[in-house]
């Protein structure tokens, strides 16, 4: 496994002024992406309209439709606001959210984004700022048609209300589930967000299992059946990851995101603390890579009929193509934006033309 990089061009040495002018402005740079993707037309580049994929699931999920094999990962359009601009971008879809079941103020300590240039990763604590489902769902709905025409799918990311009471948790999550479920072409379920303070789903095994037993029981009844996949954490030991898969291909779940950011208290970067637990929040981009390569081989050396969707740290094309080689359906990326100008076309120009590097 290599972790390719790519020479700086200078748009990328444009993006690092950028960067540099508004470094004291992590939030606004962060949502500058949805100016970029509108715009983008502008600036023109290669964008990948022959690259459909159609990814296909046995127990009669609705088909997920892309027109690239590169998916914007969670977190980057938290709100659905101009869906259909990501498109401009390379991308075959967008995943919304991640969405709770009410309006998130998230973290409030700030800043609770940062970026380390050297390493070219990026470090987050938002703790789960979102609109809510229904804000956030009816602003999809409106859009999707347009979206699916492109055959750019949109996914819609949910999450249990973190800090809500035990006896709530689950109802919480699944009415969150059930409105996304109504809307978005595919479903993921975000179990493993390291920045709210509380702790992750996907070490409560007890509870992964009622969650996705009870998801799979709305998806029985609903009158079209909607593709789920879980995001997990790329800290869990191989032995958690394969005893998770085990559960989730057993509940119904079509699929898994490899994965979400890494936790940073377990790496040995020392960067900023974010909140109030004294971290610096998740870790994405560069760094994590290998760990989402090793991750994706694995899930398909023992799981190879479950969709695997492979995320971080993807910012060359030769890392897609190794990834699709391993067997991952698709990709997300996210981090790669804030890096590298017009990363969408690049890499999808690296992946179809090798032969130019
Ligand atoms: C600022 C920021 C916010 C994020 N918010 C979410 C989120 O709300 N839900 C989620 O599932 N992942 C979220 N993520 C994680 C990304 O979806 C992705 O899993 C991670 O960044 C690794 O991919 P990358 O290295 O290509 O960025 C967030 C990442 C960043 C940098």
């Amino acid at each position: 496994m290599i972790n390719y990089d790519y020479t700086l061009g200078f748009g990328d040495k444009l993006l690092a002024f950028i960067r540099y002018v508004f470094k004291n402005h992590a939030e606004f740079r962060h949502s500058c992406l949805g100016l970029y993707a509108k715009f983008s037309p502008i600036w023109g580049g290669f964008v990948c309209k022959n690259e459909k994929r159609e990814i296909n699931f046995s127990d009669g999920s609705l088909p997920v439709n892309l027109c690239s094999p590169m998916v914007l990962a969670a977190g980057a359009n938290k709100n659905g606001k101009g869906i259909n601009n990501y498109a401009n971008l390379g991308l075959g879809g967008i995943t919304v959210g991640t969405a709770t079941r009410n309006f998130r103020i998230g973290n409030t300590r700030r800043p609770r984004v940062g970026l380390d240039e050297f390493n070219r990763l990026i470090y987050n604590s938002m703790g789960l700022n979102n609109d809510g489902i229904e804000k956030i769902s009816a602003r999809v709905e409106k859009q999707i048609g347009k979206a699916r025409k492109h055959n750019f799918a949109v996914g819609i990311s949910v999450a249990e209300t973190p800090g809500i009471a035990e006896e709530k948790r689950l109802q919480d999550l699944l009415e969150t589930f059930s409105i996304a479920h109504k809307t978005a072409d595919y479903l993921e379920v975000n179990v493993s967000c390291p920045n709210t303070g509380e702790d992750r789903l996907d070490l409560d095994t007890a509870f992964m299992a009622q969650v996705f037993s009870s998801i799979e029981d709305i998806r029985k009844t609903s009158p079209c059946r909607k593709a789920v996949y879980a995001k997990l954490s790329p800290d869990l030991t191989d032995k958690q990851l394969l005893s998770l898969l085990d559960l989730l291909s057993q509940s119904g779940v079509n699929g898994v995101i490899l994965g979400n950011t890494y936790p940073s208290e377990k790496l040995s970067y020392s960067l900023p603390v974010l909140n109030d637990k004294g971290t610096s929040g998740g870790i994405s981009g560069r760094p994590i890579y290998e760990n989402a390569f090793k991750k994706t081989s694995l899930a398909k050396k023992h799981f190879p009929n479950l969709s695997v969707v492979a995320c971080g740290g993807i910012d060359h094309g030769l890392k897609v193509r190794d990834l699709l080689n391993e067997g991952a359906d698709f990709v997300q990326i996210y981090s790669v934006f804030a890096f590298r100008w017009m990363a969408g076309q690049k890499i999808m120009k690296e992946l179809l033309c090798p032969s130019n590097l």
